[in-house]
């Protein structure tokens, strides 16, 4: 049986990371594909990295190229064409630019790989799923968008440090937008089965539901010309995994709602079956009328931005 293909679009911080990670995993062959002007990148990353896997002892063919042609029939479509935020932007600033570039790859993707599961990473995420789903026409539940697994993870990052415990043992849903109005479930967030909220005084929950939110603009601060690569790729990872090798893990990313949560023909952070079939299911839990109030607030902070997609 021939190895499965990840096609990783825009060849910049996450996409290095994407190619690093996918073939560390043995996920299959990655091609990193880029604009012509960043051809020696990807080709660079590429072979930096095959010559990396035998240290690994992992087997994986990379090809970094600049033609779409590269893509075809890939089983898995990752994409991060656009530009990052840049300290004091906001992820809605990066629309205008980053729309016109993803309907350029939505069309690439929907001509060279139809068939293929497509998670976005570019910001502003929710609305650039919108825009990659419409552009390319692909079936709702082979396209998806990731920020819940990062938003998730970075809260279950910050309680394990607050706990002074393993990472492993902390679950969180995020639900939301990914932005400032993401709706972080403390109510729901556990610490080996044991309600975090029983753990942690009501104050350093909200500091840690605050920095939550903050997460990213906290990292962009920080590196200065860009935003967080590992962990975005990583997530993105997961989600991939899950789908090839259909473990149909729940997993919190921007699905296409159908009316779960009162959400209708938009893309949210949802939790989310990721199985053969892409999104399989989105799993519903009642949400006291606070949590309710702060999700419907996320949600139309989501349909600003696509308002504005529907309106280029
Ligand atoms: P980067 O600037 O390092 O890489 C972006 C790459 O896209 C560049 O190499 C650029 O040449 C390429 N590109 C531009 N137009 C293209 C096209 N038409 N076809 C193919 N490639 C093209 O940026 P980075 O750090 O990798 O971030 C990528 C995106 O991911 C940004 O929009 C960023 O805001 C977003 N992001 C999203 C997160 C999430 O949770 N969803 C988390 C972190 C970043
Ligand atoms: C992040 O959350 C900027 O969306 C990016 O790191």
């Amino acid at each position: 049986m021939a190895r499965k293909k990840i096609a990783l679009v825009g060849g910049g911080q996450i996409g290095g990371n994407l190619a690093l990670y996918a073939a560390q995993r043995e996920l299959g062959d990655v091609v990193i594909y880029d604009i012509p002007e960043k051809e020696g990148l990807v080709k660079g990353k590429a072979l930096d990295i095959a010559e990396q896997l035998p240290v690994d002892g992992c087997d994986a063919t990379l090809v970094g190229a600049s033609s779409l042609d590269a893509i075809a029939n890939a089983d898995v479509v990752i994409v991060t064409a656009g530009i990052p935020r840049k300290p004091g932007m906001s992820r809605e600033d990066l629309l205008r630019i980053n729309l016109g570039i993803i309907e350029i790859v939505a069309h690439g993707v929907k001509s060279h790989a139809p068939r293929a599961f497509c998670i976005i990473i570019t910001n502003p995420l929710d609305s650039m799923v919108y825009a990659f789903q419409k552009a390319s026409g692909l079936p709702h539940n082979k396209v998806c968008g990731m920020a819940g697994v990062l938003d998730a993870a970075r809260y279950r990052a910050f309680v394990a440090m607050e706990l002074g415990i393993s990472v492993k043992d902390v679950q969180a849903l995020v639900l939301g937008g990914h932005g400032p109005s993401m709706v972080p479930i403390s109510r729901l967030a556990t610490a080996g089965g044991v309600p975090v909220t029983e753990l942690i005084p009501a104050d350093r929950l909200k500091a840690i539901e605050d920095r939550t939110r903050e997460a990213g603009t906290e990292i962009v601060k920080l590196y200065g010309t860009g935003s967080a690569f590992f962990s975005p790729a990583m997530s993105a990872i997961a989600m991939a995994e899950s789908y090839l090798k259909d473990q149909k893990r729940v997993l919190p990313c921007a699905a296409y709602c159908t009316g779960q949560y009162a959400i209708r023909d938009l893309y949210v952070g949802v939790p989310a079956v990721i199985g053969a079939n892409g999104i399989e299911r989105i799993l519903e839990v009642k949400l006291t009328a606070e949590e309710a109030a702060a999700l419907k607030k996320t949600v139309d902070a989501v349909q600003q931005s696509v308002n504005e997609v529907n309106m280029s």
